[in-house]
């Protein structure tokens, strides 16, 4: 049975941004963000503490943060690779902090080198700390499982390969386990094989999916989660997104599309898709191109129409 709520994290501002090769300047990060929390959005990732030398799209990690204009009951999230990062984030004053944060392993060695530059196992140790100190602060930490449907580098990935990182970022304290197609290979089946071997370690309101549109399959990934009762889903405004890491890969699912499914299986999110559709068109405009998402096109389009009737 499908759930009745979802919740949706926008990850546009981080996913969406850490990839474009212009540089876009921190106000309009600021702007978007705040677009997208007056949509209704309570979940948003605006940035992240890695390092400025591997994607310098993030540098402005601090100024981000710390010109956000903070919404009571919304949660900011910013992703960290390593100590260092978490050192940064807490760096700022107490009310700039992220609410949670986000460490990201790799389902494949290959993946792990290439995005972080270590193994699968040294990413846990790396993190090990970095979690111990977030839980001492009080603050969540997400996790994500990248590769999960497959490797730029490797190739098909296997359900076992991903349960075998799913239970390392358990053991060392990950509160939420994420599942992310990095290159959007997956496709229904097997992203509920993947699934479900997360829900083995983690209880349903802990696993979510990060879908990215490569080949189309997102949607139909999202729906295929919220079959085996997930409720939680990544998503991004205008379908902005990718990795400098994962090259080919597409961006994530677009929040509006997310949006249009869900409002059509008359399942609560809470988020405005009209709210979405504006700030996609405010970001792709600054982009200089269209937002990607099919359904925030047609809903713009059917705006122009009834403007010019
Ligand atoms: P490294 O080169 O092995 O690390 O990189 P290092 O410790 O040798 O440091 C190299 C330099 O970076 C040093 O500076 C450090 O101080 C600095 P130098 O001494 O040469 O001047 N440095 C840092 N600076 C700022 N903040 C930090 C930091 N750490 C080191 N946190 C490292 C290892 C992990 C740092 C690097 O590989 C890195 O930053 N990788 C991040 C890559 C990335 O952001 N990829 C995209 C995000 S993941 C993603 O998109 C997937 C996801 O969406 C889910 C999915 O779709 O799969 C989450
Ligand atoms: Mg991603």
């Amino acid at each position: 049975m499908v759930p009745s709520r979802v919740t949706l994290v926008d990850v546009g501002p981080r996913d969406g941004l850490q990839n474009e090769k212009q540089t876009v300047d921190a106000a309009v990060k600021i702007e978007l963000v705040h677009r997208l929390q007056a949509a209704g959005l309570r979940e948003i990732e605006v940035t992240s503490f890695v390092s400025p030398k591997w994607v310098p799209q993030m540098a402005d990690n601090a100024a981000v943060l710390a010109g956000i204009e903070r919404k009571p009951g919304v949660r900011y999230s910013v992703l960290i690779p390593n100590m260092k990062g978490l050192d940064a984030a807490l760096s700022m004053p107490r009310a700039e902090w992220p609410d949670e944060i986000v460490v990201f392993a790799a389902a494949t060695e290959a993946f792990s080198h290439k995005n972080i530059n270590c193994s699968i196992a040294e990413s846990i140790e790396r993190f090990r700390p970095v979690v111990a100190a977030a839980h001492g602060h009080g603050i969540k930490v997400r996790g994500a499982v990248s590769c999960a449907l497959g490797c730029p580098y490797q190739g098909e990935v296997s359900a076992d390969e991903v349960e075998r990182v799913v239970r390392l970022i358990r053991e060392i304290g990950v509160d939420h386990c994420g599942i992310a197609d990095t290159i959007g290979v997956g496709t229904p089946k097997r992203v509920q094989a993947a699934m479900e071997r997360a829900l083995k370690h983690y209880p349903v309101a802990e696993v979510s999916g990060h879908f990215h549109d490569t080949y189309g399959q997102a949607i139909g990934n999202v729906y295929a989660s919220l079959e085996v009762g997930l409720f939680t889903f990544d998503a991004s405004v205008a379908g902005l997104g990718g990795c400098p890491y994962a090259k080919g890969a597409t961006g994530n699912v677009a929040t509006e599309d997310v949006l249009f499914l869900l409002d059509g299986l008359g399942i609560d999110t809470g988020v405005s898709i009209d709210g979405v559709v504006d700030a996609a068109a405010f970001i792709s405009g600054v982009l200089g191109r269209k937002p990607v998402s099919r359904s925030g096109n047609a809903l713009l389009a059917k705006r122009a129409a009834a403007h010019a009737s």
